[in-house]
């Protein structure tokens, strides 16, 4: 039963790695990398990758359809380290449980999830940090 039960376990692991969460931030690096912040840009810029601007909008300027469902990212290097930035881009639930954000790199108990994205996260580790570099050069 102990060994049924380790074995389902293992196959529910999730494939995100563990996170260390610090107050409302995660301090370290998913990849134990540093982003790079014009990956990061078109990650964000991205319909069909980050949707970031479906609700957002932000200082790209090619970009013409910009959401105004969430505060504007102009300005996030600013408001918020590196590290809360990441916890924002990793699962922004924690934070505000009733938020409309996606959790870019939360493989579990997400609902209605297509198939092909079962146990995957939206964004990959390097891919949240190259978001997170991108975000912390928005300094106004
Ligand atoms: C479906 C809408 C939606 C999408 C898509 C979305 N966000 Fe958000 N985001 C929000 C909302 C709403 C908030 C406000 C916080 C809350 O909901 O509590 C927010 C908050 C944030 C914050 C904190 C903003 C601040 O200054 O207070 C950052 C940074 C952020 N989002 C970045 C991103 C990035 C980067 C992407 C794409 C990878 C993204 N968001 C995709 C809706 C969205």
């Amino acid at each position: 039963m102990r060994a049924l039960l380790a074995a389902v376990l293992a196959f529910l692991a999730p494939a995100a790695a563990a996170q260390q969460v610090v107050g409302d931030a995660i301090p370290a690096s998913l990849t134990g990398q540093p982003g790079d912040a014009g990956r990061g840009r078109a990650i964000v810029a991205n319909r069909s990758v980050g949707l970031c601007l479906l609700c957002h909008s932000g200082p790209i300027a090619e970009e013409r359809f910009q959401g105004d469902l969430a505060p504007t990212l102009a300005g996030a290097g600013s408001r918020w380290s590196e590290g809360q930035l990441r916890l924002r881009i990793v699962d922004g639930a924690r934070l505000n449980a009733d938020t409309i954000m996606p959790p870019y790199y939360r493989a579990t108990g997400l609902q209605q999830v297509a198939r092909n994205f079962e146990g995957k996260t939206i964004l990959s580790a390097a891919q949240v940090e190259d978001v997170v570099a991108y975000l912390a050069t928005l300094k106004d």
